[in-house]
């Protein structure tokens, strides 16, 4: 068993290590079948990517292909922006006949705004001597969001994963010379221009930034639960390793961990959250794990148990004893009083007669169920009453809060 896990933190260290040396250059282009009247939204638009940064822009709008990165703009000739808006136009033109062309072979009409998306691109290594290598190369379609038709390098054949994909990678594949073109772009030139821009902004590009990490919890939808959540932020590049750890053991997707990926904040930067409900009066330890390739060992920060906008379990126990002490008092008035009323043989008094008919107008004892029964019955039962009783401490909370 020690062996095991010891062999696999090897194997997770081996990952580890391997990411850092990868690099990637992508173009993305996307299409709408229609103008949108949103902000920042285009018809078309197109962006290179290195490493997950911006490298270049087009858009339908703006008509040119502009330099994202200082370095770019630097140590790249005027010509090579003239021919790339050159390119990016004719793309444009591509794209708005494709789009319809797909639209009709979807049975789509102009009802809605249908999507096109073209992505293509590589990914390489660095060898310990210094030479890259290429692992993978990328050059894929989508409509609305779905996979369309994708290049399978390995067999330079294209791979329709719907039925109405099937005649154009018939036609496609049925001009090899167009297919042993395009993997030699995504295994040469790609590479080549992958590795001439890691030339030109060395300096920029090797500049990381480590996570800020975060462990908090709030108030979930779910009644006496909170959702834990642990968040890292302020980091690049963008490869990490997040998990919540309850008593050291990560958490799944099976015990209900929740994320939506990583995302780009707007400074260059990423960040991650993955949160998990878990019961409000868990008393496990839990903690957020976060490795990045800027740190030397994970980083690992503790939740204090807390939650930002719900009683403190600290209230909740205090608010339990008050409230227990509070009926009890209540059940020995109440049985006081009874007897007095007994005694003098009259009719009880009903201290729950606004809690509707219970006792209807009947002369039968009634502090036996309603009046002393019931409370005990909803504290223990019913948290949402029980919550009420809590009333009183939430004020020696506040008091505690700003000392
Ligand atoms: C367009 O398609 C939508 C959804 O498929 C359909 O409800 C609508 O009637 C269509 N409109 C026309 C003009 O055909
Ligand atoms: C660098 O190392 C790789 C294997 O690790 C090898 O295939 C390649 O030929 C080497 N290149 C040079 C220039 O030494």
């Amino acid at each position: 068993m020690y062996k095991l896990s010891f062999l696999f933190f090897v194997a997770m260290g081996y990952i580890v290590q391997n990411q850092c040396e990868r690099y990637s250059l992508n173009y993305i282009y996307t299409a709408l079948s229609k103008p949108v009247e949103l902000p920042g939204i285009h018809e078309f638009t197109a962006m290179g990517l290195m490493n997950d940064r911006q490298i270049d822009y087009y858009d339908s709008d703006v008509k040119q292909k502009i330099p994202k990165q200082g370095w770019m703009k630097e140590k790249l000739p005027p010509d090579y922006w003239e021919k790339g808006t050159q390119s990016r136009k004719s793309k444009e033109q591509w794209f708005k006949v494709n789009v319809n062309i797909l639209m009709e072979r979807m049975r789509h009409n102009n009802t809605d705004v249908h999507i096109l998306q073209w992505k293509h691109g590589c990914e390489i290594d660095e060898q310990n001597n210094g030479t890259m290598r290429f692992i993978k190369g990328t050059d894929q379609y989508s409509y609305d969001g779905d996979d369309f038709l994708s290049f399978d390098d390995a067999t330079s054949q294209w791979v329709a994963p719907v039925d109405q994909a099937q005649l154009t990678k018939r036609k496609w594949d049925g001009v090899q010379i167009l297919n042993q073109y395009t993997k030699g772009y995504l295994e040469k030139e790609c590479v080549d221009w992958l590795s001439k821009f890691m030339s030109y902004g060395e300096q920029e590009l090797k500049k990381a930034s480590p996570p800020k990490v975060y462990a908090f919890a709030k108030k979930a939808r779910t009644e006496g639960h909170v959702r834990l959540t642990c968040m890292a932020t302020g980091f690049y590049p963008k490869d990490v390793e997040m998990q919540i750890r309850k008593n050291g053991v990560p958490l799944t997707k099976d015990d209900g961990v929740h994320s939506e990926g990583v995302l780009p904040n707007n400074d260059e930067t990423y960040q991650i959250r993955k949160s998990v409900q878990i019961p409000e009066a868990d008393t496990n330890d839990y903690e957020c794990h976060v490795d990045h390739r800027t740190l030397t060992e994970p980083q690992v920060v503790k939740w204090d148990g807390k939650c930002c906008d719900c009683s403190s379990s600290k209230g909740v126990i205090i608010g339990s004893i008050v409230g227990v002490v509070v009926v009890v008092l209540l059940i020995i008035l109440i049985v006081v009083l009874w007897k007095r009323l007994r005694d003098n043989g009259s009719r009880p008094w009903s201290p729950v007669s606004q809690n509707g008919n219970i006792n209807g107008g009947t002369n039968t004892p009634v502090y036996a169920n309603g009046g002393t029964g019931t409370p005990v019955v909803l504290l223990l039962t019913r948290p949402r009453q029980a919550q009420e009783v809590q009333a009183i401490p939430l004020r020696a909370q506040a008091v505690e809060a700003t000392q």
